[in-house]
């Protein structure tokens, strides 16, 4: 099947090396030229850096390459059986697209979106036959990290899902199916890890170089938060939870933090600025950790436990099934267990103790522990046998 790929910037390129190592014949369209050569550029080195390897031989290098043909013509997308879409995350801009890709492609052409934030069903809209869009979230950087969210839209066909979900796969990722709601799986279950975080240090509790300590050391995550929100820009990262919040109707549970906003509004965005929570200009120091056991156990405990709470509270709602959703957030962020199995192994009683006692003592909303947590302690269930 021939795929085309709409935008060749950070995740279109990515997408583009997946499918193209996969043997398509893949079309990539920017409006851009020089996006285009910098994207064929950037791969060619990618390729030169596996053969030196020895990862894979010369000959699958040129037959990737091979595969690709770089336009800046929408019309060549004629043929397709699939259209990723990776252009800027702008709903008008979405919709004017797809309504002109639907022109152009085969009648049973799936129209896909790797969207972070806008609603598949919204997108969907633009379509005269709305059966078939649908979500396909890949991660940075997509020829690495293994996860696909797959996102049935209301208007999705199950043949465009089932077509959608086995072309992935065979593209050798872990694909998991989510509900079209804000932040689809893993954007939404790790938000605690940032906004639990920035609250422990606003209440004093300790510093950036200690939280980030306290999930590394002790959690075992291969990065601090802050850390993280430096890699992946302030701004960026205060612009998602922004988005999430408004999204759900302003639960408080997702409100962002002031400190994030002060930060990004003074240009400390992280790595890219040279400066974020931590300072990476040359020659800069940055304050060493308080390893104190006792309070990092706090600091991990506290952060983890929110993080099971949207964990089961995402299986409470059908967000996706408790394997989709632990298989989500160890094969799209790296974390180092699934956190449904890890409610298993620490006791979900003590999971909901340490919520109620939150809950108890600051009464504020964010620490409302899942009804489905409730339940499952009361009769004595685990998510896995
Ligand atoms: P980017 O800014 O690196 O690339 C976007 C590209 O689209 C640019 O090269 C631009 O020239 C091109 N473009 C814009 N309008 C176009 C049009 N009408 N026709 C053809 N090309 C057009 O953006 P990035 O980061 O690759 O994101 C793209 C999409 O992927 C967004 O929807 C974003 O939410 C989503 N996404 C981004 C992730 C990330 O970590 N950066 C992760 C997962 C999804």
């Amino acid at each position: 099947m021939q795929v085309g790929i709409l935008g060749g910037g950070t995740m279109g390129s990515g997408i583009v090396q997946v499918a193209a190592q996969n043997g398509h014949q893949v079309v990539l369209v920017d409006l851009n030229e020089a996006v285009l050569t910098k994207s064929k550029e950037k791969l060619a080195k990618i390729m030169a850096r596996l053969v030196e390897k020895g990862r894979i031989s010369q000959d699958e290098a040129d037959a990737t390459q091979g595969n690709i043909a770089y336009s800046t013509n929408v019309n060549d997308f004629k043929s397709c059986g699939i259209v990723i879409e990776a252009i800027v995350e702008n709903l008008d801009i979405k919709k004017k697209v797809f309504a002109q890709l639907e022109e152009i492609t085969p009648d049973d052409c799936i129209l896909a979106s790797n969207t972070s934030s806008l609603s598949i069903a919204s997108i969907g809209a633009a379509l005269q036959d709305s059966s078939k869009i649908i979500g396909v979230h890949f991660f940075n950087p997509a020829p690495l990290m293994p996860l696909v969210e797959i996102i049935p839209a209301v208007q999705t066909s199950e043949a465009t899902l089932n077509e959608a979900k086995s072309l992935i796969d065979s593209w050798k990722k872990v694909t998991v199916i989510c509900k079209d709601t804000p932040g689809f799986i893993v954007n939404r279950v790790a938000r605690p890890f940032y906004g639990e975080a920035l609250r422990i240090y606003e209440e004093g509790i300790a510093d950036f170089a200690t939280i980030d300590w306290a999930m590394t050391s002790i959690g075992g995550f291969r990065m601090g938060p802050f850390t993280l929100m430096d890699y992946i820009g302030n701004d960026v990262n205060y612009t998602v939870t922004e988005t999430v919040f408004k999204s759900f109707y302003y639960d408080p549970r997702y409100k962002p933090s002031f400190t994030q906003m002060r930060f990004s509004e003074a240009g400390y965005l992280g790595r890219k600025s040279g400066r974020g929570y931590f300072d990476y200009r040359e020659g800069a120091e940055n304050p060493k950790p308080t390893e104190d056991a006792e309070v990092g156990q706090q600091i991990f405990d506290r952060i983890l436990v929110m993080l099971i709470n949207e964990a089961v509270d995402a299986v409470f709602l059908n967000i996706g099934s408790k394997e989709a959703i632990d298989l989500a957030m160890t094969k799209g962020v790296n974390y180092p267990k699934g956190l449904l199995s890890w409610a298993d192994e620490i006791g979900l009683e003590n999971v909901l103790a340490k919520l109620e006692a939150m809950f108890h003592e600051y009464g504020e909303d964010r620490y409302r522990p899942s009804p489905l947590m409730r339940r499952m302690v009361e009769k004595g269930e685990r998510f896995f046998e």
